[in-house]
């Protein structure tokens, strides 16, 4: 990485603001994942450890969407649920020590601060100016501060006023180690992947994910398996019945020929071969596995069947690089989750045997921790639109606006 890190700079007494992604589920004030905190402890940690006084910041949902959305139809809008009260009370019993949080006064708050005291600011999107990118915002945020750090790779592709700036009125801006580590991992997989390199692809958008297969082929993945709802368009394009199934017509012909640029290049384009789905007019009780060209017009397919499953974790066999982002099916709907599931298993069992596995996106990492996967993995992702972006070869705001070394 070309960026200055936060193991460059000397801490020592400096007030550093670090740009997290807390950006966490939240279900009646108890947070439902917290792979996300727990990601950041090391950058947190290590700044409380180098003596400095650390001010967190991050956003959480989308709080001000929310709000117009709920008020045009007239319902009431819950700004409780956008605070990261619990967030902090639930990174103070991680760190084993107090976290201050501080709505009000902030500024002052920031001044009062010792060494190795740790400060959370509210939710950065109540305040209309972080989407916006404001200046006198992100002047507001940089008030106090001696140096920036950003950690939150979740949040990198977003050009806001807490990832980008802010660096602008802060002499120093450098990345945390959560953000190093997924740059290092995404990067290597990217630009110098050890072969063979296999990407596997799922969720219910193919139109999500054109760029990354693109940026895939370009780079010669030797195999890239797709999967999930996305899978159906690539089969309606081709002629074949998919019934009720979730199809992006106007993405068909782009399906066409991201499969011959495949093609052309040389990257073997694995689609299912048999699905799980149910019966429109009989949803619950007509689950049955069947191949893809038995499908008729009352089908909604749901999930890969368990002959795709085993054809995915036979291509995984001898991988070296093995990138995984989206659900293979209806991941949040029991037992549609089970193809999700089996390739999580197919790619602990890969690294297993050396590969280097990189996961991303909500569905594939609950899969991976669901099914107590997640220290067989060599690197989950806490990005998701940040992942993909990265791996469709774009430049990050939020990295980009950091010093280089
Ligand atoms: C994410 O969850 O992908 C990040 O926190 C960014 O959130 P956003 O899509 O609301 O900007």
């Amino acid at each position: 990485m070309n960026k200055k890190s936060i193991t460059d700079v000397d801490l020592t007494g400096k007030t550093v603001f670090i740009r997290v992604d807390f950006n966490v589920p939240i279900k009646n004030g108890a947070i439902e994942d917290d792979t996300r905190i727990r990601g950041a402890l090391p950058t947190i940690t290590y700044a409380v450890e180098h003596g400095s006084k650390v001010v967190l910041a991050s956003h959480l949902g989308r709080p001000l969407k929310d709000k117009k959305k709920t008020e045009e139809k007239g319902l009431p809008y819950d700004e409780a649920k956008y605070t990261l009260r619990p967030v902090a009370e639930k990174l103070s019993e991680m760190l084993g020590s107090p976290v201050f949080f501080e709505n009000e006064d902030v500024a002052s708050r920031i001044s009062s601060l010792s060494s190795g005291d740790v400060l959370m600011r509210e939710n950065l999107r109540l305040n209309a100016g972080e989407e916006k990118n404001d200046a006198d915002f992100a002047r507001s945020l940089a008030e106090g501060i001696d140096i920036y750090v950003n950690d939150a790779f979740g949040t990198a592709h977003r050009a806001h006023a807490s990832t980008e700036g802010i660096t602008h009125f802060v002499d120093t801006c450098v990345a945390g180690l959560l953000m190093e580590k997924e740059l290092a991992f995404l990067g290597k997989a990217l630009d110098s992947p050890e072969r063979p390199f296999v990407a596997i692809l799922g969720g219910a958008k193919v139109s999500d994910k054109i760029p990354v297969i693109e940026s895939l082929i370009e780079r010669r993945v030797d195999k890239l398996l797709i999967g999930g709802a996305m899978a159906y368009t690539f089969f309606k394009a081709r002629g074949f019945t998919v019934g009720k199934s979730l199809v992006e017509d106007e993405m068909m012909p782009t399906a066409l020929d991201v499969a011959k640029k495949a093609e052309e290049a040389g990257v073997q384009l694995l689609l299912p071969t048999d699905h799980q789905v149910v019966d429109s007019y009989d949803p619950l009780n007509s689950r049955k596995s069947i191949q893809i060209d038995f499908t008729n017009s009352g089908h909604v397919g749901l999930d890969i069947g368990p002959e795709t499953a085993d054809l995915f974790a036979a291509a995984l066999e001898g991988a070296q690089t093995i990138v995984w982002n989206g659900p293979m099916g209806m991941f949040e709907e029991k037992p549609f989750d089970e193809g999700t599931i089996a390739i999580a298993r197919a790619v602990a069992e890969a690294t297993d045997k050396g590969a280097t596995s990189i996961v991303g996106g909500g569905d594939s990492v609950a899969a991976v921790n669901q099914a107590g996967l997640s220290d067989r993995i060599s690197h989950i992702s806490t990005g998701g639109g940040a992942t993909l972006e990265f791996l469709a070869g774009d430049v990050l705001p939020g990295v980009a606006a950091l010093d280089d070394k």
